[in-house]
């Protein structure tokens, strides 16, 4: 072995947005203070999680690089960087399992058309099957976004995934929209709708249909803000005899075993 070989690796770090903040000035001097006290060791700052001496290995593929490099994603997308190098690392690896592809939750369909750029759903003959409510009205009980405000949301999601005819796109409630349409057969699931109700209630549809060795990622499962998700999800697995593990990100990752 070379004394090159035993040299660290070149030093990534990322400062992003984080949320929850009360006194963002305190904070500031806080990630400072951590700063100095870790002595220039590389750090990860973004998305409520704060890491340093860690490689950060996905700062290092180009393709990860390139995102927070280029002007298409927004700030708090870029901040939550990590959460989407967990979930393509799942969806890709879910490649070789029996079955479609879901998205509970697709909102403006951004972390969709990340997961169509790195799966080759026509060669595989897979399907992306996308649910959303498309809408927010005053006094509804889910969590209100940006993308909401935009009275064309369904058809500019329609129209962004035009040239995929291998995505489906199905507006409306979870659970009433699945039955609309919705696989007999699933590989991955990306559930992530911010409200226990309807998380529950698409858990019990797709563990069923879920194939040996698939895997569900839940993008809220861990925030203690949606802890009610938790509540209720954690039995409905345990009934399957599964367990869902929380990640550092926040997200949940269930896998079924083979
Ligand atoms: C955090 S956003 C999803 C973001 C998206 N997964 C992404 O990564 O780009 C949550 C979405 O869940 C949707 N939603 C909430 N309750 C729903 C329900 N019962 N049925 C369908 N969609 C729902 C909201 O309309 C919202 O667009």
């Amino acid at each position: 072995m070379s004394n090159n070989s035993r040299q660290p690796i070149e030093k990534k770090e990322l400062f992003g947005v984080h949320f929850n903040i009360r006194d963002q000035q305190k904070f500031n001097q806080a990630l400072q203070l951590l700063r100095e006290s870790t002595g220039g060791l590389p750090m990860f700052s973004a998305d409520n999680l704060i890491t340093w001496n860690r490689n950060i290995s996905f700062l290092r593929e180009d393709y990860f690089y390139q995102i927070l490099a280029g002007s298409e994603s927004t700030d708090v997308e870029k901040s939550c960087i990590w959460r989407l190098y967990i979930l393509l690392y799942f969806a890709e690896h879910c490649q070789s399992v029996a079955g479609d592809y879901v998205e509970l939750g697709c909102h403006k369909g951004t972390t969709a058309k990340r997961v169509t750029e790195k799966i080759d759903f026509e060669n595989k003959g897979k399907k992306y099957w996308l649910y959303d409510l498309f809408e927010w009205k005053e006094g509804d009980e889910h969590t209100h976004m940006p993308g909401h405000d935009n009275p064309k949301m369904y058809e500019d999601v329609v129209e962004r995934f035009s040239d995929q005819p291998w995505v489906n796109i199905i507006p409306g409630p979870v659970p009433d929209s699945l039955l609309q349409g919705f696989p007999k057969t699933i590989a991955f699931a990306h559930i992530d709708m911010n409200h226990p109700a309807p998380e529950e209630a698409a858990l019990k549809k797709v563990l069923p249909n879920l194939s040996p060795g698939g895997c569900i990622i839940f993008d809220d499962y861990g925030w203690w803000g949606y802890s009610a998700q938790k509540r209720i999800l954690d039995p409905i697995a345990a009934g399957m005899n599964l367990k869902i593990l929380e990640l550092p990100t926040g997200q949940g990752l269930l896998i079924k075993n083979s």
